[in-house]
């Protein structure tokens, strides 16, 4: 049987901004991750790796602002 999940005011009105909230989620954690692994890269002395870390960590927050500002605009639609 299929279920579904409760559905309150806000979510009502935007639909959507579950999918961006679970998107917004999954960025947190990569970005946890590669800070952990840039740090590790530090201590190991493996600079190649850390430079690479470091332009992935910026594209995974650059990605989470980027949701922050959709989630902003879907509930302000004046913002944007
Ligand atoms: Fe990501």
């Amino acid at each position: 049987m299929r279920r579904r999940l409760p559905v309150h005011g806000e979510q009502r009105k935007h639909p959507h901004l579950l999918g961006i909230a679970a998107a917004q989620a999954v960025e947190h954690y990569e970005i946890t991750r590669y800070g952990t692994m840039l740090a590790w890269a530090k201590q190991l002395g493996l600079s190649q790796v850390e430079d690479l870390l470091k332009e992935t960590l910026a594209e995974e927050e650059s990605t989470d602002e980027l949701l922050s500002e959709l989630a902003e605009d879907a509930i302000n639609p004046q913002a944007a």
